[in-house]
Order: C-alpha cells, then sequence, then structure tokens
C-alpha cells in the first residue's frame, strides 16, 4: 500500500463529526457523554444513579450509543456475539462504516471465523512462559526506571515509571526497536486518548505505522528463516493459519499488538501506585505483608479498570426493553461492571485482600484479554520493585494529578515526594 492510498482510503472514510462540542450533559440516561471531563475523573457517582435509574444509557452524541452498567448485561452481551460484532469496537468511531471494514485489527475487531484462528496463532506467544521470560527483564527495567527518576525524594510515578514499562516490554517481544520507544507511544496517544479530539492527527497515525510495520515485515520477509529472531513477528510470518493471512491482517495484528498493552498496562500500574500514593494504610499494609500482592492487584484491576470496549448491533434487535438498531453502538463499560453492588460487596471500596473477586478488567467471552499473563506480572513486578526501592511515599502535589479517559481511562501524571 502506498502513502497516498494509504491517506485517501483513512480520510475518506473519516467523515463522522467527533469533534463537535456537544454541551454539557443535561440527562445522563438519554444523553450521557463518556468524555465529560467530571466523568472520566469520577464515574461511580454516575454509574450507580444509572444502575438505580436505566441501567442501559443511551446517547445521539457523536453516534447512536447504548452504554449497560450492570455485570450481568454486560457479560451477557459480550457472550451474545451474533448480535453483537466486535467490529467497531472503538468507542468513538471516526468512522460511519465499522473500524473492521477500514482497518482491521485482529483478533480484537474480527468476528467468528477469523477471530478463531486470528487469536489461536497468538496464544503461545502470551502464554505463562513467555511471561516468564519476561519476569527478570521487567524487574531490571523497573529498577533502571526507579534509579533513574527517583533518586532524589520525588518523581512522577505516571509519567516516569508507568509509562515506559509495557512501551518496552511489548517492543522487545515483538521485535521492534527500543529506541523507537517515543514514536510507539505517540501512536497510543495519537489513537487511543488524542484520536477523539484530533482526527487528523490519528489519520496520521494509522498511515505512518502502517507503513512502519510493512518495512519491518519486509525486512524480515527477506531474512533467511533460519537467521530471523525468536519473537513475535517471526511468529506472525511464519504462521500456518486456517485462511490466508492478507498483509492487511498482519499489520493490524502487528499495530493491535504493540498498542493493546500500552496505554492499559500504564493506566492500571499508575492506578495502583496512585491508590498507594493516596491511601497510606494501605501501602503499609502492602509492605508489610508482601504476600497481599496478588489480591492487591486484582482488586486494583477491578476498581480502576482502565479498558472500555464497544460493540456494533448486528440487527434491529431489543436488549433489556432497549430498542437497539442495526449499526448502533454498545459500550463495554466493563469498569462499571467491575463497581455492580450485585456482583461485588462493597463494590466502591478497595479492598486489598478482597477474596472473591471475579472482575472483567480484561474482558469476558471469546475477546478476553489475550495479553492478561503479561498485564499482571508487569504490573505485580512494578508495584513490587517500587515498595522495595523507594520509601513510604505521597503525592507531592493532589491538584497536579491528571486522568485521561474514553477507551482508556488512567493516571497520566502523579507526582509524588518520599
Ligand atoms: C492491565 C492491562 C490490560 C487491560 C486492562 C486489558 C483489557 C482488555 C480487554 C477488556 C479486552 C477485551 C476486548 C473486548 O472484549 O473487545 C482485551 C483484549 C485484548 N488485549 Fe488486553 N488488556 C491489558 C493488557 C494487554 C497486554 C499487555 C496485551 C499484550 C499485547 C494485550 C492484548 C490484548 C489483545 C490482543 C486483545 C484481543 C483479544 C481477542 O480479541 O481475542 N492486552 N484487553
Amino acid at each position: 500500500m502506498t502513502d497516498s492510498m494509504q491517506e485517501t482510503q483513512f480520510s475518506a472514510a473519516a467523515n463522522r463529526d467527533v469533534e463537535a462540542d456537544y454541551g454539557p450533559v443535561t440527562d445522563w440516561s438519554t444523553d450521557f457523554d463518556i468524555l465529560d471531563p467530571e466523568y472520566v475523573v469520577r464515574p461511580e457517582q454516575r454509574w450507580a444513579e444509572q444502575r438505580a435509574e436505566c441501567p442501559v444509557a443511551f446517547t445521539e452524541r457523536r453516534q447512536r450509543t447504548w452504554l449497560p452498567v450492570k455485570y450481568d448485561d454486560l457479560s451477557d452481551i459480550a457472550h451474545d456475539v451474533d448480535r453483537f460484532s466486535s467490529r467497531d469496537i472503538a468507542v468513538v468511531s471516526p468512522f460511519d462504516v465499522p473500524i473492521n471494514d477500514i482497518f482491521p485489527v485482529p483478533p480484537i475487531s474480527s468476528d467468528k471465523p477469523t477471530h478463531t484462528w486470528a487469536r489461536r496463532l497468538l496464544l503461545p506467544a502470551f502464554g505463562p512462559s513467555a511471561v516468564e521470560k519476561m519476569t527478570p527483564i521487567t524487574r531490571g527495567l523497573c529498577e533502571e526506571l526507579i534509579a533513574e527518576h527517583f533518586s532524589d525524594g520525588h518523581g512522577d510515578v505516571a509519567a516516569d515509571f508507568a509509562r515506559h514499562i509495557p512501551v518496552r516490554i511489548i517492543a522487545q517481544m515483538l521485535g521492534v526497536p527500543l529506541s523507537d520507544e517515543e514514536k510507539f507511544t505517540g501512536w497510543v496517544v495519537g489513537t487511543l486518548q488524542e484520536g477523539f479530539q484530533n482526527l487528523d492527527g490519528a489519520m496520521d497515525v494509522l498511515g505512518e505505522m502502517t507503513m512502519y510495520f510493512a518495512g519491518k515485515v519486509a525486512e524480515r520477509r527477506e531474512m533467511a528463516s533460519e537467521d530471523r529472531p525468536d519473537d513475535v513477528l517471526t511468529l506472525l510470518i511464519e504462521a500456518d493459519t486456517d485462511e490466508p493471512m492478507s498483509d492487511e491482517h498482519l499489520l493490524g495484528t502487528c499495530f493491535l499488538l504493540l498498542i493493546a498493552g500500552i496505554d492499559t498496562t500504564w493506566s492500571a500500574i499508575g492506578s495502583s501506585l496512585w491508590h498507594l500514593a493516596t491511601h497510606p494504610e494501605d501501602q503499609q499494609r502492602l509492605r508489610d505483608d508482601p504476600s497481599l500482592m496478588p489480591s492487591a492487584i486484582e482488586e486494583f484491576l477491578r476498581v480502576y479498570s482502565p479498558v472500555t470496549m464497544a460493540r456494533y448491533v448486528t440487527e434491529d434487535t431489543e436488549f433489556k426493553g432497549c430498542p437497539m438498531q442495526e449499526g448502533d453502538k454498545i459500550l463495554m463499560a466493563f469498569p462499571a461492571g467491575n463497581h455492580d453492588p450485585d456482583m461485588f460487596e462493597d463494590a466502591d471500596q478497595v479492598l486489598i485482600d478482597r477474596k472473591k473477586n471475579r472482575h472483567f478488567a480484561f474482558g469476558s467471552g471469546i475477546h478476553r484479554c489475550l495479553g492478561s499473563n503479561l498485564a499482571r506480572m508487569e504490573m505485580q513486578v512494578a508495584v513490587e520493585t517500587f515498595l522495595e526501592k523507594v520509601p513510604t511515599f505521597e503525592l507531592a502535589d493532589e491538584d497536579a494529578v491528571t486522568w485521561t479517559g474514553g477507551q482508556v481511562r488512567g493516571p497520566r501524571c502523579v507526582p509524588i515526594k518520599f
């Protein structure tokens, strides 16, 4: 695909006015806005009101969109893959057609049968032994970041620590240069974080990254197979698949694997450390009893779940009395489901020793997160290493903390002192 073809294809498709100013929300049941600044920072109260009044809210901002907030409803939708397709998973779509028709990112934007083989071929790359191999490397990286940024009594745990961990780990697993870290992080910011407000920027990113991976794939194919490094890029180009894998599929998967784990895990590590900075009793408890670490990590995942996905309604249908039309969007508010009091006792409270915690921060059903083992390992190693190396810490400036929201929610600036 040439530069100009790429540009024409994306700009022709980018015809929804996602950047319009829709004004403040007056009714959260019929006109919600997930990009509302207050909702981004404190969504729990809204979810509670919604659960009581209207468990599936609606809006026509940007496009017809439904927002279920109850755990069971979200689970039902996630498992009903015939009526609720993954071909449009962006919470705000820049395109008038499903994203999978313009820029497929399999397996996350695929339905069956493509989804089945597109996912299966990736499983070994993210299984327990692959993750175990990356554990000491992650620990070394965390120690380096702490030595570099936290040696003089202060630092920013989101910007100087959490932000760098997942991108450097996935770059190594995928087989792309670590020196391109800023480029990769820029792609994530330009699409998942700022793409809603700056559509042209997001289109540029899609074009740039397609050319980038096309170059990397070509280099790999030119190598003799015995010279190819043992990494995910090689696994992809050598894959023996049920259907022939198109270049479009291959490049979309490369992009997905690179960005799926970056700001998600960056957010999860950042909010875990934000929690510990703002809840000294939990910080002290974890320092005194590190055996609580696994349950604490699960609880941080539940309470501060970063990821909201979307589904595309494939036919006119009804769900919980809501008249859905073909082409409507449904927001898979997994974070809201994780605060449902019908599923979790004291759902809005953080209990780092919570025993029963069947959260779905990683989703549910056939698209459940493929990188969950990796994400859990990165979170655990990051928080453990931080507590080992940095003495008791607290926020340096509460007003300086910032959060990003939408598809992925998490803190982006968390200055601490110790
Ligand atoms: C704390 C960090 C993470 C969270 C909260 C998270 C969350 C999620 C969620 C909710 C889904 C389901 C999507 C859906 O239902 O449409 C998902 C899918 C996926 N995630 Fe993650 N993720 C995280 C880290 C990672 C990492 C590190 C990777 C590594 C590459 C990754 C790769 C993927 C992939 C490939 C899928 C698509 C699976 C499929 O469609 O079959 N994620 N993730």
